[in-house]
């Protein structure tokens, strides 16, 4: 089994509130005590990281493809070790398609909670791949959502985005199935985070959220685990209709060679 415990050193990007902030700072207090890097724009959240002794990342996953890859480039030369990315940046908007949508919304969507993962992960893989090649394992963290199992319509496009994020990610571990590397998904359901603030949502949506505490124990618990996809909620109980369903993850076709 491979789990989250032998990770040497982990990024997690997306760590400046929330669910990744929560992740960084348990992972930071494993018995294996990881170097763990936090990401994200927000400078003065990162300052407070780096205060409990975190590594910390400046980083807007929306930026151009070569910012992205400077990035990148140099996050490995200066960790080496560096062999688990957990991808916890994300951005939910609210649409009502009766009332007209702001196309700008739909693109920015995509392109932070897709778009930048995938090319982030992609970015990555070369790294990765070195480090299996040594016979090393390393861990590609994408968290996705419930709502990439079954969508909400009044977040349609963020569902959407998920829903994607869900199928590079399935694709992406059956790709490297012979390899050391581990594509693990989060499925959150609806837990406690600023995610919903820009809506105006948060207040209704705080009083059947999963507190972020309890839902933190529990996605350490299936880190530690390795399970594969790590749900909780009402995301796992989802998860379950599909498997019970006797639903496979993925179509049985290999990659051409
Ligand atoms: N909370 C839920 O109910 C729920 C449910 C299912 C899935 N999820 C997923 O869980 C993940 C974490 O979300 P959360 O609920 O913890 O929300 P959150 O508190 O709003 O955290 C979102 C994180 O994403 C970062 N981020 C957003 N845009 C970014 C950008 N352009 N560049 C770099 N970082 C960016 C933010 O940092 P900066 O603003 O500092 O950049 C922040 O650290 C997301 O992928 C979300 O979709 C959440």
């Amino acid at each position: 089994m491979t789990s989250i415990d032998q990770a040497r050193c982990v990024l997690v990007i997306g760590a400046t509130s929330g669910i990744g902030r929560a992740l960084a700072l348990a992972i930071s207090e494993l018995p294996t005590r990881p170097t763990v890097i936090a990401a994200g724009r927000r400078q003065d959240r990162l300052k407070e990281l780096a205060e409990k002794k975190l590594e910390t990342l400046q980083i807007d996953v929306s930026a151009d493809e070569a910012t992205l890859k400077t990035t990148v480039d140099s996050l490995v030369t200066k960790y080496p070790n560096l062999d688990a990315v957990i991808l916890a940046s994300g951005i939910q908007y609210n649409y009502d398609f009766t009332k007209g949508v702001d196309l700008t919304k739909i693109t920015k969507e995509i392109n932070v909670n897709y778009l930048a993962v995938a090319s982030l992960i992609t970015m990555f893989l070369p790294h990765f791949l070195e480090l299996s090649n040594e016979g090393r394992p390393s861990f590609i963290v994408p968290i996705t959502s419930g709502l990439g199992l079954l969508p909400a319509p009044p977040v349609s496009n963020y569902s959407a985005s998920k829903a994607a994020l869900r199928s590079f990610t399935t694709s992406l571990r059956s790709q490297l199935q012979s390899t050391h590397i581990n594509v693990v998904e989060i499925i959150p359901p609806l837990v406690e985070s600023e995610l919903h603030d820009e809506q105006g949502t948060t207040e209704m949506l705080s009083k059947i959220w999963m507190p972020l505490d309890e839902y933190t124990k529990t996605t350490m618990e299936g880190l530690r685990k390795g399970d594969t996809h790590v749900a909780a909620g009402t995301a796992a109980l989802v998860l379950k209709r599909f498997a019970d369903a006797g639903l496979n993850d993925s179509f049985p076709i290999s990659v051409a060679k």
